[in-house]
Order: structure tokens, then C-alpha cells, then sequence
């Protein structure tokens, strides 16, 4: 039985053949309609913090295939507290065929796995936001055409969703380049993981706290909010150390011509990105945000074959 918990479990072909079936899911999509190839299925979404392009493009996309999704709200479940983790596991694999989370702890999502007789997604957790990741990569794909030798910067908090980026470049063959400030760098252990994989696929990887140094000549640039759900009480001193790395028209000039800019969104508009720049020519916002939505459908798909 398969799981969907983080970029890094996955081998450089699981992941190509997850990219290759959204895009022929979305290719069908565009054409007509996607067959029934989850009928019958539902999926079960447990939801401990807000959201709104995972709750929707996962209810879409189990629509599309012909299955049901049920939205499991933060006061309901109550995960971990009005229950075990290991019980919510158990009881929901009777109910549904596949479960999604979004957890604080990545714990969680590796305990509802653990228990669990049927699928497991993790739809975000502190450590990794791996379905946003197929979506990013399939934006990646479309826009560039290919990932060996193209540089993918990130710019800013080294989150959850620089996790899935640095798993996923580095399995592809990109060169990734992180630009933070002190303080605000990659986990050791996550360095150790992508150095691995970068090693076995070529791709090179650059951390420096010279935003100017991280941006240049980039194909992609990428930023999320400075605090992440969860970090909400470190906000006002996150707000004093980041203004260096926003993702602006000046910063921007810096990479190539051509790059596009990506943002899982939301977005906190005036401070990790300007409106010109989210809202500009570059801006591949909104193809990304759609594509969660094709990405979902590969992700459900992958995990029945
Ligand atoms: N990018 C993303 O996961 O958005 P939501 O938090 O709205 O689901
Ligand atoms: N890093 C952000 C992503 C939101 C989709 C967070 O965890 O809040």
C-alpha cells in the first residue's frame, strides 16, 4: 500500500510518472472530462488549520474521478485530543478508502499512516507540503519544459513548502538556490537529504543570505509568507528580518529574463511579494493554483495503481 507523505520517499521515477499522469489528466480535463477512475472511492480530509485551495481542489478533483470527498473540520476530529491519532486511523480506514491531513506535526501524518489500512496523504504539516510540490513541479514543466540544468531560487522562511521544493528539485536534476536570512536557513537534516539526492542527479545547491547572490540568473523564483500557519506569534519579528528578500520589480531584474515567478499562495501582498510582481507577466500564480487541482488528481490516481 502506498502513502503520500513527503517528496523525499519518493524515487526521481514515482515522481516523473505522478507529473506525466496530471498531465494527462488535466490534458483529458481540458478535453471533455476525466473517466470515473476513483467511482466509488471517498476520501477523507481531516483539517487542522485553514485552507482553501487543498479543501477545493481535492473535493474537485474526487468529483471529476467519480469519487466523494468528506471535509473533516479542525473542531470536529479534534486529532489527538478528543482522540488518538492511532484511533482516528483505524476508525476512518472502516469508513473511507483514502485519507488526506493537514496536521501541525508532521507526527501526525506519519502516525495516521502508520495505523491506517488504507492510503494517506499529507495535505500540509510543519515539515512538508508535498501535494503542493506535484503542482509547483507540473507548473515548472509546463512553463520551462524541462528541469535538468534550469535554477529554481526560493526566497525567504525555509518552511514546509522550501522542504518539498529542495526534495523535488533535487530529485530532478534542478540546481535550487535558497536565499535567507540568518537564522531562517534549511534543517540540517533536510540539507543532509537533498545533498543526497543532488548528488545522485547533478543538481546543485546554493544557500547564501544575499538575496542579489540566491536570485541570479534564476528560471523560477519562488516565495512564501515569512510566518506559516502555526508560527503566528513570531510574526511581528519576522516582519523586521525578511523585508530584504521581497520578491519585488527591483529583486526580480536580477534573474533572468525570462524567469516566472511561483507562490503556493496564500499570499501576504506588500510583504514576501509586491503586487506588480504578483500580478505582473512573470507571475505564474494562478496556472500553480490550478494545477493543485490536476496534481490532486495524479496523487489519488498514483496511490490505487
Ligand atoms: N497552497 C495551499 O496549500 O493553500 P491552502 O492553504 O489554501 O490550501
Ligand atoms: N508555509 C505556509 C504554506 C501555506 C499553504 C504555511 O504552512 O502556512
Amino acid at each position: 500500500m502506498r502513502h503520500f507523505l513527503t517528496l523525499a520517499d519518493l524515487t526521481t521515477a514515482e515522481l516523473k510518472d505522478i507529473l506525466n499522469l496530471a498531465i494527462q489528466l488535466k490534458t483529458e480535463w481540458k478535453s471533455g472530462g476525466n473517466p470515473p477512475l476513483l467511482g466509488g472511492k471517498v476520501l477523507g480530509m481531516i483539517f487542522q488549520k485553514p485552507s482553501l485551495r487543498t479543501r477545493v481542489s481535492f473535493d474537485m478533483a474526487m468529483l471529476h474521478l467519480g469519487g466523494h470527498a468528506l471535509y473533516l473540520s479542525p473542531n470536529e476530529i479534534q486529532l489527538g485530543k478528543r482522540e488518538s491519532v492511532a484511533d482516528v486511523s483505524r476508525v476512518l480506514s472502516r469508513f473511507v478508502q483514502v485519507i488526506m491531513a493537514r496536521v501541525f506535526d508532521h507526527a501526525d501524518v506519519v502516525e495516521l499512516a502508520k495505523w491506517s489500512s488504507i492510503p494517506v496523504i499529507n495535505g500540509l504539516s510543519d515539515y512538508s507540503h508535498p501535494c503542493q510540490g506535484i503542482a509547483d513541479f507540473l507548473t515548472i514543466q509546463e512553463h520551462k519544459g524541462e528541469f535538468q540544468g534550469k535554477k529554481l531560487t526560493y526566497l525567504g522562511d525555509s518552511n514546509n513548502v522550501t522542504h518539498s521544493l529542495i526534495f523535488g528539485a533535487t530529485k530532478l536534476g534542478m540546481d535550487f538556490a535558497l536565499g535567507a536570512p540568518e537564522g531562517y536557513s534549511l534543517r540540517p537534516d533536510v540539507m543532509a537529504l537533498a545533498q543526497q539526492f543532488a548528488a545522485e542527479s547533478g543538481s546543485k545547491i546554493t544557500v547564501t543570505t544575499d538575496p542579489h547572490e540566491a536570485i541570479k540568473d534564476a528560471d523560477v523564483v519562488y516565495t512564501d509568507t515569512w510566518t506559516s500557519m502555526g508560527q503566528e506569534t513570531e510574526a511581528e519579528e519576522r516582519r523586521k528580518v525578511f523585508p530584504p528578500f521581497q520578491v519585488n520589480n527591483a529583486l526580480l531584474a536580477y534573474a533572468k529574463k525570462d524567469a516566472i515567478v511561483m507562490h503556493c499562495l496564500p499570499a501576504h501582498r506588500g510583504e514576501e511579494i509586491t503586487d506588480e510582481v504578483a500580478d505582473g507577466p512573470q507571475s505564474a500564480l494562478f496556472d500553480q493554483a490550478e494545477n493543485r487541482m490536476h496534481g490532486q488528481k495524479a496523487i489519488l490516481v498514483w496511490l490505487f495503481e
